[in-house]
């Protein structure tokens, strides 16, 4: 059995992961707005999988005989000066996200909770690589600029593809 805490932890965490999706849809649709579809396809990905890492805390959650309470949604940015400016956004959530990942870690460790520390173990290096892959966009923008820079780097984005998580 979870303990409140951890529980309550957890469901502000899928609440934050469904932000952080609901954000991810709006800049793809933001980019689509701008001709960049493949930037959109992107943070359409980036969208499925935010869903995914809720999907998964709700799973664990279940697991172990808690309770799953879904939040409101707050309302996200719509509009961003240019796609480097959307990724600056993406490197700054991230990095929130990092901090609650770690808050609850904090927590779970306070609480004995060892299974729950084990289970965030999956999100701590995600977040690694979510930090990672956001400076690495803004670092290729930056030096790419605008035109036929841009024009290139977009099509590279419409490349990625989408892999659902694995149900474990
Ligand atoms: Fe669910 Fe982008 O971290």
């Amino acid at each position: 059995m979870i303990n409140e805490k951890i529980e309550n932890a957890i469901n502000e965490q899928i609440n934050a992961e469904f932000w952080s999706a609901y954000l991810y849809l709006s800049m793809s649709v933001y980019c689509s707005h701008e001709g960049l579809s493949g930037a959109a396809n992107w943070f359409d990905i980036q969208f499925k999988e935010e869903q995914d890492h809720a999907r998964k805390f709700i799973r664990y959650i279940l697991s172990r005989g808690g309770k799953v309470t879904l939040l409101p949604i707050e309302k996200v940015e719509t509009e961003w000066k240019s796609l480097l400016d959307a990724f600056k956004d993406t490197l700054k959530h991230e990095r929130v996200v990092t901090q609650k990942i770690n808050d609850i870690y904090t927590l779970a460790i306070k609480e004995n909770d060892y299974a729950t520390q084990s289970f965030l173990n999956w999100y701590i290096d995600e977040q690694i690589e979510e930090e990672e892959t956001a400076q690495n966009m803004i670092d290729a923008l930056k030096m790419i600029g605008d035109g036929y820079g841009l024009y290139q780097f977009d099509k590279e984005l419409a490349t990625r593809t989408y892999t659902p998580l694995a149900e474990e």
